[in-house]
């Protein structure tokens, strides 16, 4: 998952490009670069690791070029160095690239063997001297870049610049999102809209297979078959957001605090709060429905997961759930009259897109739970759910994965009134219990001193396990991926159900257990859990509310306890100890907090 910037400007580009790569770092950061042309040659500046590193080199070396393509690379194929670092280059161009080229080991031997020199081990190189080779036989840029990319399996996106043409970029999109940024007099290409927001609010996006010749007049695109298009210019909203840290140390922690604001937000969308009525969106026939099917990736999909509990249980629609990775290769049978729901902050991780692609090949009615509105799972379904969460930087989703519950809770219940399973009264005690979270969430940051006290001991320890009991079961699941994500400590979630049946070999005083466990109807079963921990030396970190914590009567390394709340709301605010736990323990590791090792904000390739 890399981040893409390609400007063609009236003043010099390059410390533009770095803004840009800035704002894409969420994508991807093992390394860096920009190619721009200096007198109409293609000059290129590359970095190892953060962006910081390619600034500094710009410092010493200043480009003065007002065309220029930049990078900034999570690696795919070849390890993170200045040799991969993007923009590749021949001598008569260089490109970066988003996505992989699944048969360049196959082009790069032709290539080799017609005399062409790499001077990398990625796959993006390939797509360079397959160009080179055509234009050196004669043909245009444009055709070119034209006749390679047939020539190319697998997703991209990708943007060339050329030796000696200072009013030209060609852009080409398949499976990794493009979009197209209209300033005056200057244009744009970037990854999304956040990228092109210091630039312009005027955006159109590729779709897929589209190739775009950009000039400073204009952009013209063509579609796969190689027809001039039309795509429509929008004015975005992903270039309004203000993308900075605030008083907060990391965007993680920030995007942790704004949780009650984004989801008092979110529910006041879907919820009519003063009437007590869920507000179904457009072209969702729950009543006619007969299975929904979830699929996501990661954080995305725990917050699938607690919605099975609430579809199946206040609306009584059946639920199939699977990781998007599995979903789309299981070819399971979709009912014909069935939703299938997709849940993805980004809206372009490439599992998620590909089960959505195959729930309509399946037939399905298609709902998207997204964050961004342009994003190409957005596009695809046939209803969007938006989290209206603003921009999520932090590479470990926190208020995306809350937004995602409270549109997924808002959703169930309409879904069970729609059916007939919920009655007006229930519907309006149901809303009424949602209403409180903005309020119960505040209640729950308070305790950030103590779990910020806490972390300092699970610091020290190298394995956790994290354990619940229905919709805290997700949440343990989540919990376990926010400290393994951020802190490197191992840590898994598990059914404390499912202690006994292999889990509690593990226990011992080197293996602290996060418990999470409202006081509900599956409480005492989880005490059980507990003391068959505590009996084996385990160390207990309790997450409960002052009846479980009276009721539990067992010794724990800290009891954490959030204010008594209605059963169907714990998910969203249980999910902020473990947050701040992750957060906090991370920062005394002194991890990076917000671009961990290895990880990208959208996992674009699959
Ligand atoms: C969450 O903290 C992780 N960064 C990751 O699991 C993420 O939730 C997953 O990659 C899905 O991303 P999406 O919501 O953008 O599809």
């Amino acid at each position: 998952m890399c981040g893409i910037i390609g400007i063609l400007g009236l003043t010099p580009v390059a410390p533009l490009l770095v803004d840009a790569l800035k704002r894409l770092e969420y994508r991807g950061y093992d390394s860096a670069g920009i190619a721009t042309l200096e007198r109409g040659s293609l000059e290129r500046l590359r970095a190892e690791g953060k962006l910081r590193n390619l600034e500094a080199k710009l410092a010493a070396a200043p480009r003065l070029g007002i065309s220029g393509i930049g990078h900034t690379r999570w690696a795919t194929h070849g390890a993170p160095s200045e040799r991969n670092a993007h923009p590749h280059a021949t001598e008569r161009l260089a490109v970066v690239h988003n996505g992989i080229i699944e048969n360049f080991r196959e082009l790069r031997t032709e290539l080799e063997a017609a005399g062409r020199r790499f001077s990398s081990d990625t796959d993006t190189e390939v797509v360079a001297h397959l160009v080179t080779v055509l234009m050196e036989a004669g043909a245009t840029p444009h055709e070119a870049v034209a006749a390679t990319l047939p020539r190319l399996t697998g997703a991209f996106a990708l943007a060339f610049l050329f030796e000696g043409e200072d009013d030209l970029i060609i852009g080409a999109r398949r499976g990794s999102p493009l979009a197209v940024g209209y300033g005056a007099g200057e244009m744009f290409l970037g990854s999304d809209a956040i990228a092109l927001g210091p630039f312009t609010d005027e955006i159109a996006y590729l779709d897929d297979g589209d190739h775009v010749v950009l000039t400073r007049s204009g952009a013209q695109v063509f579609d796969e078959a190689g027809k001039a298009v039309e795509r429509t210019v929008t004015r975005s909203q992903g270039t309004t957001y203000v993308v900075d840290k605030g008083n907060h140390r990391h965007f993680m922690v920030k995007e942790i605090h704004e949780q009650p604001e984004v989801v008092g937000h979110a529910l006041a969308h879907y919820l009519d709060l003063a009437r007590g009525e869920a507000r179904l969106p457009e072209g969702l026939d729950f009543a006619k429905a007969d299975r929904l099917a979830i699929t996501a990736c990661g954080t995305a999909y725990y917050a699938g997961f607690v919605a099975k509990y609430w579809f199946e249980r206040l609306a009584r629609l059946p639920v199939d759930i699977d990781i998007a990775s599995e979903f789309r290769y299981r070819e399971q049978p979709l009912s014909k009259d069935g939703i299938t729901m997709v849940i993805s902050q980004s809206g372009e991780t490439a599992d998620t897109l590909a089960s959505l692609r195959y729930a309509r090949s399946e037939g399905q009615r298609i709902a998207a739970v997204v964050n961004v509105r342009e994003s190409t799972i957005a596009r695809e379904a046939d209803v969007v759910l938006p989290l209206l969460a603003g921009p999520e930087i932090g590479v470990a989703s926190t208020k995306a994965f809350t937004a995602q519950l409270a549109v997924l809770a808002a959703t169930a219940i309409g879904a069970g009134k729609a059916r007939g399973v919920l009655s007006g009264t229930e519907e309006a005690s149901l809303v009424r219990a949602f209403s409180e979270v903005p309020r119960l969430m505040h209640e729950a940051l308070k305790l950030e001193p103590q779990i910020e006290a806490l972390a300092r001991e699970l610091s020290k320890v190298r394995h956790c396990l994290y354990l619940g009991r229905g919709t805290s079961y997700p949440i343990a699941l989540e919990g376990a991926l926010k400290l393994k994500e951020i802190s490197y400590i191992h840590a898994e979630g598990y059914a404390a159900g499912e202690l006994k049946h292999g889990p509690i070999a593990l226990i011992d005083e080197e293996m602290p257990v996060v418990v999470i466990a409202p006081h509900d109807r599956l409480f005492e079963k989880t005490v059980s859990n507990m003391q068959e921990v505590a009996a084996r030396g385990g160390r207990i970190i309790l997450i409960t509310d002052p009846a479980g914590r009276d009721a539990a009567a067992i010794d724990t390394v800290e009891t954490i306890v959030l204010p008594a709340m209605p059963a169907a709301v714990t998910p969203l605010v249980y999910a902020i100890p473990v947050q701040l736990l992750a957060y906090h323990t991370a920062v005394i590791m002194g991890t990076d907090v917000d671009q961990p090792r290895n990880l990208a904000k959208s996992v674009t390739v699959e």
